[in-house]
């Protein structure tokens, strides 16, 4: 039978990267496709011992359905963590989110009409492009250096495309690993406040830092209306809890909670309160210093065994924190078409074609580093290496 569905899905085919795990059955591949936090890193024992106290002193309203913005608990954590120096969150202002995949839906589904313009890094997460399509919004890249947005781009294509809203990724961005420093978000909030373009500041990666300081938000430099800024806890607690945060306009935040009504209803009562005990009671913080002491050394190495097995010309971001070392091939090298020959010799990337919102940039890959040893590193990227320089030798 031929299913009549909506015109929306035309063209969407599933995130490429689901895509590329139903290749990779073979438990010998080493994968550096993937973009999952390390299970080693997930603090299950406190947690299940956090679960089961919290039911037997409160099943009652936990098993019960709950308030669509979250429990006051989880909010008031969500209000210290979104709290910086101009940007203090007040009631209403916050709401509770089923990770923050769910921010950039209830986003789009806010503000974009069939045909709207939305704005992004070019290139960006491939879960955010999705869900813009789905929504039929018409995606335009903004060029970027190594400091993220470009911000003479960014106005001229403002001007050009009057977009409803920009999204950034500011921090070890997915994929490319780049931060915007503080002097460019100032910029970026100048410059969308001047033409009246919202911005959606998508942050989930801030606190995985492995060296440097850590940078004010985009939220800081707002005059209230103009940033939204979601946060997750997918990546400095566990995914699969799927609890995250957003903090903007009241009036916002209310269309939030009108569009996640019939959604999900609210976020899991249990995991909202599994996350404030987790943070209230002390484990936040010396769990993320402990998840940065995990992934720092397979950060490092990575980028040392791409700057070692890499082809000459080969252009490497070097990963202060988060979870992706991005890579421009030389010209002449097609990631997209050596993918296959990759997993025939037994490794898989992905190809960064996929976080373009036109496509093309074949010479670009996106490498994981935070699910693989230190062992399967350094094979990995020699096996890499090696296959591009056999290229570029018998072209
Ligand atoms: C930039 C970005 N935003 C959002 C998400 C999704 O996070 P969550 O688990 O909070 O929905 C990811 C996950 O890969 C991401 O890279």
């Amino acid at each position: 039978m031929s299913f009549d569905f909506s015109k929306r899905y035309d063209g969407i085919t599933g995130s490429a990267i689901r895509n590329i795990f139903s290749l990779l059955g073979d438990p010998m591949i080493i994968s550096f496709a993937g973009g999952n936090p390390s299970p080693d890193t997930f603090p299950g024992e406190v947690l299940s011992e956090m679960a089961k106290d919290i039911l037997k002193k409160d099943s009652g309203t936990i098993l019960q359905y709950g308030g669509t913005y979250g429990r006051q608990s989880f909010l008031d954590v969500l209000k210290e963590l979104f709290t910086e120096e101009n940007a203090v969150p007040q009631d209403g202002e916050v709401i509770s989110l089923t990770g923050s995949s769910q921010g950039i839906d209830l986003m789009t589904k806010a503000f974009i009409e069939k045909g709207d313009t939305i704005l992004t890094e070019s290139p960006t997460f491939l879960g955010a492009l999705q869900t813009f399509r789905l929504f039929e919004a018409d995606i335009v890249g903004v060029e970027m250096d190594d400091l993220g947005m470009v911000i003479d781009d960014l106005e001229k294509k403002i001007i050009r495309y009057r977009p409803k809203f920009v999204y950034t990724i500011p921090t070890f961005q997915n994929p490319t690993g780049l931060t915007m420093p503080a002097s460019r978000k100032k910029e970026m909030v100048e410059v969308c406040r001047k033409y009246g373009v919202l911005i959606l500041e998508d942050d989930p990666y801030a606190f995985l830092r492995y060296s440097g300081r850590a940078e004010p938000t985009i939220k800081s430099f707002d005059d209230g209306d103009t940033v939204v800024r979601l946060f997750s806890f997918s990546k400095i607690i566990s995914p699969g809890l799927r609890v995250g945060g957003a903090f903007g306009n009241k009036e916002i935040i209310f269309k939030f909670n009108l569009g996640k009504q019939g959604q999900d209803v609210h976020t899991a009562n249990l995991n909202q309160e599994m996350v404030a005990r987790y943070y209230r009671e002390g484990y936040l913080y010396p769990h993320i210093g402990e998840i940065n002491d995990y992934y720092r050394g397979k950060a490092a190495l990575m980028y040392e065994t791409a700057m070692r097995y890499m082809p000459e010309g080969t252009r490497v971001i070097r990963p202060e924190g988060g979870m992706f070392l991005w890579a421009e091939l030389p010209e002449q090298l097609n990631a997209t078409k050596l993918f296959s020959e990759a997993v025939r010799n037994k490794v898989a990337y992905v190809p960064g074609t996929h976080f373009y919102p036109d496509g093309g940039h074949h010479n670009t890959l996106r490498l994981n580093f935070t699910m693989v040893s230190e062992e399967k590193i350094e094979k990995g990227m020699k096996v890499l290496g090696e296959m591009f320089k056999k290229q570029i030798a018998d072209k």
